[in-house]
């Protein structure tokens, strides 16, 4: 069904057409056709105060002086290069330093165990006492704290990293191979991630190269801190966490129940929230391998279940992860996603993918028929139009996340990522930053200047900007008092914010 103001639209618009044939009117028409999209488009319709509307003008001096800048010289236009290249010409961005210093809401797709830095891993975790490392046969690392490891397969004895650094000619450069290992960044992307296959394979080594070390139970105290800390100190008041939820285990090496990993969740959230007033937590996104047989994620799910059941607002529903086009469809699971608690809720990864009618492209039509909250990435979303239209209808959230998609290889030039797409037709949508600290990012800034420069119309400004941290609360799990509470502790950031920005122009 068309919408009755679409369909005005609709109409007014072929009168114009006719008019600009058959009259002087032309340059009338024109300027409708471009405010009939400016109000459809995401924050079409956002009010802008005053103060921000001086605001958005200084932002906008900044935003087309690099869009221009970027177009007489491609080879500094950041918002079509790749990250790995751009970082450096965003770092010195005057557009970024704005948007990181812009109160942002929320990040709702965001995975543990590769939301910190790379940079604080090394300084930290590769200097905490007691951490080993080997060789497998297929010569990847594997770190871990426990003294008698398992199942590694490794071709190597563990030696201590410790060790290792001290005989090491330069412990910086050794720091440098180290963060390697948990960092994706490369000068050159195009030859070291020239397919989907290659770059796959690295992040998900990367993964397996550093859990087992998570898992010890002081390291991801102090890790899943810094996350927050990362989150609070990019002006971030409130994620929702994808966790695997592995079990953790002490100085014996002795796996606890994952109930454990749960409560050091909750226990650190209360004492970061009791700290830092203004920051309003964290929940966590139950999530599943997609690899795993069925009776596994079976299992799994009992898990969920009984977890959820103790502390449902704090562990709000359950997602399958790993790369679509490998795991198993959402199709292979249905029927044991059916019966679920009334209270829990999906957060399905669904459509990233460039296959068209595959069946990881078809995860988003289940997503939807499993009644998902938001979908994960959604990538693949603008090839099918009926779906999208009902999750415009059903105010299904799209989780975009622009970094991950450029650097996992769905798309080179972020100019021609879908998001565009979803932002031209006002389809829900919120900017994530998925694994940060896996690809050199750190909070949600960079993902945010690509929606801005790269996804957005040139003209597009503080509306769109707002509009977005806007959605990132209202398409979150928070109930509606948690999400009242939120809307005033942003207003009253965001009002702040603006007046700073005013006050140093005029200075
Ligand atoms: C992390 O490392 C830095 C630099 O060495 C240090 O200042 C900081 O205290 C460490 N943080 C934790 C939690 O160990
Ligand atoms: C460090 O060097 C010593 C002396 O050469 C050697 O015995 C030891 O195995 C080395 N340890 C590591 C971890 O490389
Ligand atoms: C390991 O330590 C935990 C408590 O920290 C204890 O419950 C468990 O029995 C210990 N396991 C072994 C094998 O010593
Ligand atoms: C779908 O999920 C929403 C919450 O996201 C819930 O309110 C609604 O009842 C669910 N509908 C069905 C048919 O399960
Ligand atoms: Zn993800």
């Amino acid at each position: 069904m068309i919408r009755p103001f679409l369909f005005l639209i609709l109409v007014l618009i072929s009168f114009l057409l006719i008019q600009a044939r058959t009259s002087i009117n032309y340059d009338e028409a024109r300027r409708a056709l471009l405010t009939a999209e400016e109000n459809l488009l995401t924050g079409g319709h956002t009010y802008l105060s005053e103060k921000e509307i001086k605001a958005n003008e200084i932002f906008m001096q900044y935003k087309i002086k690099e869009l221009d800048r970027g177009f007489e010289n491609e080879e500094e236009n950041a918002a079509a290069l790749h990250f790995f290249k751009a970082k450096p010409l965003i770092d010195k961005s005057k557009v970024f330093q704005f948007l990181h210093r812009m109160p942002k809401g929320a990040v709702l797709h965001l995975h543990n165990s590769a939301s910190v830095s790379s940079e604080w891993v090394v300084k930290n975790i590769s200097y905490y006492p007691g951490l080993l490392r080997c060789t497998t046969t297929k010569g990847k690392t594997v770190l871990t704290f426990r003294r008698t490891p398992i199942g590694h397969h490794c071709q190597t004895e563990y030696v201590l990293v410790s060790d290792e650094r001290g005989n090491a000619s330069d412990p910086q450069v050794y720091d440098q191979e180290f963060e390697h290992i948990i960092n994706m960044y490369t000068p050159h992307p195009e030859l070291e991630y020239s397919t989907t296959k290659q770059s796959w394979t690295r992040f998900q080594d990367m993964f397996d190269s550093f859990n087992d070390a998570l898992a010890y139970l002081p390291v991801f105290q102090i890790y899943t801190w810094r996350a927050l800390e990362e989150l609070y100190n990019d002006n971030i008041m409130y994620a929702e966490l994808r966790s695997t939820l592995r079990p953790l285990y002490g100085e014996n090496g002795t796996d606890f129940p994952i109930d454990r990993t749960i409560q050091v969740f909750h226990d650190l959230n209360e004492k970061f929230i009791q700290q830092h007033p203004d920051f309003l937590g964290i929940k966590i996104i139950f999530s599943a391998y997609r690899g795993f047989e069925v009776d596994r994620i079976k299992n799994i799910l009992q898990d969920f279940k009984r977890i959820h059941k103790a502390m449902p607002n704090f562990v709000v529903g359950f997602d399958l992860l790993g790369q679509e086009d490998k795991g198993k469809p959402l199709y292979d699971f249905w029927r044991i996603l059916k019966d679920f608690p009334p209270t829990a809720r999906f957060f399905f990864h669904g459509g990233e993918t460039n296959w068209f009618g595959a069946s990881t492209d078809l995860n988003l039509l289940d997503a939807l028929l499993l009644n998902t909250t938001r979908i994960g990435h959604g990538y693949a979303l603008a090839k099918h139009p009926i779906i999208m239209s009902a999750i415009k209808n059903r105010k299904i959230a799209v989780e975009v996340s622009p970094i991950s998609n450029q650097v996992l290889n769905l798309v080179w030039d972020l100019r021609n990522h879908p998001g565009a797409l979803f932002l031209a037709q006002d389809v829900p949508m919120v900017i994530c930053s998925d694994d940060p600290g896996f690809w050199n990012a750190k909070g949600l800034s960079y993902d945010l200047y690509y929606a801005i420069m790269s996804l957005a119309p040139k003209n597009a400004g503080l509306r769109l900007l707002k509009t977005l941290v806007g959605n990132s609360i209202r398409y979150s799990a928070m109930t509606k008092e948690e999400k009242s509470r939120s809307y005033q502790i942003l207003e009253k950031h965001w009002s702040i914010f603006i007046d700073k920005v005013l006050e140093e122009v005029d200075n």
